[in-house]
């Protein structure tokens, strides 16, 4: 059995919690406000769920998932986390998260400042193009459900979508690459996390994440991203 730790238990995290828990995996939830806060959601999920302090659930994981913005600040289980796999879904937002100039430059991403905060992990960036809510313009009932079920096929299904995947080691774009396909996703390896400026807010692949894209649609719309430090 393996247990994915999620660390942030909102939108991304909850939903992330649903669709791992179908594809038989064990999850263990966290959020800053402490596990008696995620019974409910917990209970809702079922008996693969529970809910346990950050510390606890970064401990009990076999790989994590960091579901809340990178803050310089921020102070992570990162003894709990040695050695693991970090899934880093975030996306740099200015007016939510204030402005970090060596991203802005172009002379770092923001995923790996989040690898120099947990330099014994192993961060990946990857679910950080699929909405974790329903479509905004509901076409048909599916259209309620969050993107990351709504979108999710079976391998092999003509309709299937892709989704990025950036590290620096290649065992965790592997395992990466399991999970999605687990989920309903094909994969498009994006390494290093130097390069994972291709899929951040704004750029091509990112505009097409409400109904997703193929490996063939991905791989092209990731070539065709502007590098941020030629805006200037
Ligand atoms: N929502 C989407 O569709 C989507 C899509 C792609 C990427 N993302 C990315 O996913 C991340 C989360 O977005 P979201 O929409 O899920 O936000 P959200 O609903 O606000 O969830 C964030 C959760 O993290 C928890 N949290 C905050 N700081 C924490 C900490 N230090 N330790 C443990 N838990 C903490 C918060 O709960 P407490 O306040 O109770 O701790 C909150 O439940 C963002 O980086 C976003 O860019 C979201």
């Amino acid at each position: 059995m393996t247990t994915l730790g999620i660390l942030g238990a909102g939108q991304a995290g909850s939903t992330l919690a649903r669709a791992a828990v179908a594809a038989g995996y064990d999850v263990v939830l966290a959020n800053s406000r402490g596990p008696e806060t995620l019974v409910e959601i917990s209970c809702q999920l079922g008996s693969r769920a529970s809910a346990a302090s950050v510390e606890d659930a970064a401990a009990a994981a076999d790989f994590a998932f960091i579901g809340f913005p990178y803050t310089p600040s921020h102070r992570l289980p990162d003894d709990e986390l040695a050695g693991k796999v970090v899934i880093d879904n975030n996306n740099y937002m200015v007016w939510r998260d204030g402005n970090f100039p060596v991203v802005d430059s172009g002379l770092k991403t923001v995923h790996e400042l989040r690898q120099e905060q947990l330099p014994r992990s192993t961060i990946v960036k990857a679910f950080s193009h699929v909405q974790f809510h329903a479509r905004f313009e509901v076409r048909t009932p599916r259209d309620r459900e969050p993107a990351l079920l709504r979108l999710a096929r079976p391998a092999g299904a003509p309709d299937r979508k892709a989704l990025v995947v950036s590290s620096d080691d290649l065992a965790a774009v592997e395992l990466v690459t399991r999970f999605y396909d687990d989920l309903g996703y094909d994969a498009v390896d994006n390494s290093p996390l130097s390069e994972s400026w291709r899929s951040a807010p704004g750029t091509p692949m990112w505009r097409r994440s409400i109904d997703g894209q193929n490996r063939e649609e991905l791989i092209r719309n990731l070539e065709r991203a502007a590098h941020p430090g030629a805006h200037g």
